[in-house]
């Protein structure tokens, strides 16, 4: 049995009358990579927004290494929990060394003034700031493109680089918010290595994905949100064999799910409720 890491515990977002996130409990132990699906609508985003500190839920509470976080982004940071975003926030006019320098930033013990007067200290700190940084690139493969802008790269760059910006605030955890739009299968399978290389230096990862061959390689338990609530959660075949899952993943019922229907979250309709990224 691992640490466990994260310990969210009834975590309730309410929007108005809308229920996006329904009591959802989950841990994450040291070194475990755990995924999260479920359907577009279904949660999967506001959930994240309500680990990092973006939302106050409106119940519930999120421990990290045995803290409970406040609800402020760069607390949950220093904290130790990094995120990329399903629509990429990248700082577009700067190089992609500069973006990942800018993640580094909650690391560095230098100042304000230490940073006006620019004396030796600040000039380490930056040297040291930088290096880390071009390792960084190196690990996600994108040294060579450090000088570039990085609204000139091509998407599944753009993605790398801003899991190289999240790494860099030296996370012990790192949520992945669909890693892989927007990729080509191969830059997929690329995107896989890369998450078991963070796993390899320590770093806990849960990942939000559509594409279930990515999730079930890599994650070694899903769990799945169906209108806000986790409906299950397990390994590969607790959930491919989840009847309700099949359920919210069709949109409507099979055949033979009648009786099962009581246990299940209720049916999802067929069209998304909503294509808008968060
Ligand atoms: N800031 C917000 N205000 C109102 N409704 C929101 C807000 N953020 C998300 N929602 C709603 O919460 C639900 C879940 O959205 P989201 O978390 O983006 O789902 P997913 O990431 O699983 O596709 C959707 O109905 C969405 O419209
Ligand atoms: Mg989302």
């Amino acid at each position: 049995m691992t640490d466990t890491l994260l310990d969210v515990s009834g975590v309730t977002m309410r929007f108005g009358g809308l229920t996006a996130v329904n009591d959802v409990s989950l841990t994450v132990g040291q070194g475990e990579i755990i995924g999260l699906i479920g359907p577009n609508g279904a949660g999967k985003t506001t959930f994240f927004n309500c680990l990092t500190g973006l939302y106050v839920p409106t119940e519930g509470t999120v421990t990290f290494r045995g803290s409970v976080l406040p609800p402020k982004p760069h607390l949950v940071t220093q904290a130790g929990i990094a995120r990329t975003f399903q629509n990429i926030r990248l700082f577009a006019n700067m190089t992609v060394l500069e973006n990942v320098l800018v993640g580094r930033h909650t690391r560095t013990r230098e100042g304000l003034l230490s940073a006006i007067l620019r004396g030796p200290g600040y000039r380490r700190a930056e040297a040291e700031s930088r290096e880390k940084a071009m390792e960084l690139l190196e690990f996600t493969g994108l040294a060579a493109k450090a000088d570039h802008l990085s609204r000139n790269l091509p998407y599944g760059e753009q993605r790398k680089l801003e899991i190289a910006r999240a790494m860099a605030s030296d996370p012990g955890l790192l949520l992945l918010d669909e890693p892989t739009a927007g990729m080509n299968p191969q830059e997929t399978r690329a995107a896989e290595e890369l998450v078991f290389a963070i796993r390899d230096k320590g770093v806990a990862v849960l990942v939000i994905e559509h594409d279930m061959r990515f999730i079930f390689n890599l994650c070694t338990r899903t769990a799945v949100l169906v209108q806000g609530q986790k409906i299950v959660e397990g390994d590969r075949e607790t959930v491919q064999n989840d009847e309700r899952v099949i359920t919210a993943y069709l949109g409507a019922p099979l055949a033979e799910t009648g009786p099962d229907q009581a246990t299940g979250a209720a049916p999802v309709t067929g069209t998304d409720p909503t294509e808008a990224d968060q």
